[in-house]
C-alpha cells in the first residue's frame, strides 16, 4: 500500500524527541519546561547526550561554541563572492557544503570526531548566518565573544552591538522551541543522507535544502510576507477570503502531526504580544490574532510554530530573509543529534515506490520515433 507523504508511518526508532498526545518533549522533558527554565546551550547538550549537563559540562560546551565560531579565510572569501541577490538559505547551504572541505576530520567516522564536528557546525552556522547579513550590508564580519552566550553572540554578530537582554532571552527561547521535532522533513533528509554513511556535513547540507521550502521552515518568512501584504486590520478579511477561494495555503497554519494545536505556538504567541508592544509594532500582533481567529473558524486550522515566530523575529529587528536561516541555526542541534543517533545504529534507508508507469513498452530506435 502506498502512503503518500509517508503520513503516519514510523520509519525509525529514536530516543531524541517525542510528540505524544500533542505534547512535545526533548529527551522526555516537556518543551514548556525547557522554554521556561532552560538555555539553548543546555538544550544542545540535552539533545546530543540524552541528559542535562552539569555546570562544568555546560561551561565547556559554551566555551567550545565560542572557540569554534571562527571561519577559514576561504569561507569568508566565498561568502563575500556569492551573488548578492540570492536567498540567504541558498548561501547557507552552499557555505556549509564548502565548509566540509576545510575540516580535516570530515571522514573520521568515530563518535568522538562526529560529536566534535557537530559542535563545530553548530558554532559556525551562527557565524555564517550573521556574516551573510553583515556582508549584504557592507559591514565587517564579527566573531563570537567568550563573555556572551550563544543567543547573545548571534545578535551581537548580526548587529555589531551588545544586544538588549529581552532580545537575547526571546531569541534563546525561540531557538529552544525550534531545536528538534521528531522526524520532520529536514531531519528525515539528514538521516537518509547519513544512513548511506555519507559524512555529517552532507547530512546538514541535505537538511538545509529541505528546510528551505515554504511547507517546512520557509513558512516563517512566507508568514511575514503575508503580514506585510495585509498591512492593515481592514485588509485581513478580503485577503484571507481571496486566498481560501483560490485554494492558497495560509502560511503558518496546519500541521502534519498536530491536529489539536502546536505546543510551541502558544509560547511564540505570548512572546509576539510582548515584543510587538515593546517595539511599537502592536499592529502586527493584532493582525496575527485576527488571522488566527478567521482561519480557526473557516478552516478549523490552528497556528503552527512558524506563525507567531514571524512577528517575534520582526520585533527583534531581523530581516525576514533571515527567519529560515535562524530556524536552521536552531534545528542544527536536532539534526546533529539525529545524525549521531543514526550512525550509532545505522541501516540504509531505502523504501520502495508503487510503480504506476507503463509496462512492457517497446524500445523504438531513434530513427523511427
Ligand atoms: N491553509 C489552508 N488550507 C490548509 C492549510 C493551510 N495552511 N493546511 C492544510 N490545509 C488544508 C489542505 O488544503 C487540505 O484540504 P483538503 O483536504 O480540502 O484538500 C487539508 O487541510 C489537509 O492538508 P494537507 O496539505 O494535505 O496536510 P499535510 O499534512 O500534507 O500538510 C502542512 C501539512 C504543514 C504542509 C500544511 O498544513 C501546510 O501547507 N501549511 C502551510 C505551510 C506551513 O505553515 N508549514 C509549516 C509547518 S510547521
Amino acid at each position: 500500500m502506498t502512503v503518500t507523504g509517508l503520513e503516519g508511518i514510523e520509519v525509525t526508532q529514536s530516543a531524541i524527541s517525542s510528540i505524544i498526545d500533542g505534547t512535545l518533549t526533548y529527551r522526555g522533558i516537556n518543551i514548556d519546561d525547557l522554554a521556561t527554565y532552560s538555555s539553548y546551550e543546555e538544550v544542545i547538550f540535552l539533545l546530543w547526550n540524552g541528559r542535562l549537563p552539569i555546570q562544568k559540562e555546560l561551561e565547556d560546551l559554551k566555551l567550545k561554541l565560542v572557540q569554534y565560531g571562527t571561519l577559514p579565510d576561504p569561507i569568508t572569501n566565498l561568502l563575500k563572492s556569492l551573488p548578492h541577490d540570492v536567498h540567504p538559505m541558498d548561501k547557507l547551504r552552499t557555505t556549509l557544503s564548502a565548509l566540509s572541505l576545510f575540516d580535516t576530520h570530515v571522514k573520521d567516522m568515530s563518535r568522538e570526531a562526529n560529536y566534535d564536528k557537530a559542535l563545530k557546525i553548530q558554532s559556525k552556522i551562527s557565524t555564517i548566518v550573521a556574516a551573510i547579513q553583515r556582508i549584504s550590508e557592507g559591514q565587517e564580519i564579527l566573531l563570537p565573544k567568550s563573555e556572551y552566550n550563544f543567543s547573545q553572540n548571534f545578535l551581537y554578530m548580526l548587529k555589531g552591538k551588545e544586544p538588549h537582554q529581552t532580545a537575547v532571552e526571546s531569541l534563546d527561547k525561540a531557538l529552544i522551541l525550534h531545536a528538534d521535532h521528531e522526524l520532520n522533513a529536514s531531519t528525515f533528509s539528514a538521516r537518509v543522507t547519513v544512513a548511506t554513511l555519507a559524512d555529517i556535513y552532507a547530512g546538514i547540507v541535505s537538511a538545509i535544502g529541505t528546510l528551505s521550502g515554504p511547507l517546512h521552515g520557509g513558512a516563517n518568512e512566507a508568514v511575514m510576507k503575508m503580514l506585510e501584504e495585509i498591512n492593515d486590520i481592514e485588509n485581513i478579511e478580503p485577503y484571507i477570503s481571496e486566498a481560501l477561494f483560490t485554494n492558497k495555503k495560509i502560511m503558518g497554519f496546519g500541521h502534519r502531526v498536530y491536529k489539536t494545536g502546536d505546543p510551541r505556538a502558544k509560547h511564540l504567541k505570548r512572546m509576539s504580544e510582548k515584543l510587538t508592544i515593546l517595539t511599537g509594532q502592536r499592529k502586527l500582533y493584532d493582525i496575527s490574532t485576527r488571522i488566527e481567529t478567521i482561519i480557526k473558524n473557516k478552516k478549523g486550522l490552528l497556528p503552527n510554530v512558524d506563525f507567531y515566530s514571524a512577528s517575534v523575529y520582526q520585533s527583534l529587528g531581523i530581516k525576514k530573509e533571515l527567519f529560515t536561516p535562524i530556524f536552521a541555526i536552531s534545528r542544527t542541534s536536532g539534526w546533529t543529534a539525529h545524525i549521531l543517533e543514526q550512525y550509532d545504529n545505522n541501516r540504509l534507508i531505502r523504501p520502495r515506490a508503487t510503480y504506476v508507469g507503463l509496462l512492457r513498452t517497446e524500445y523504438i530506435p531513434i530513427s523511427q520515433r
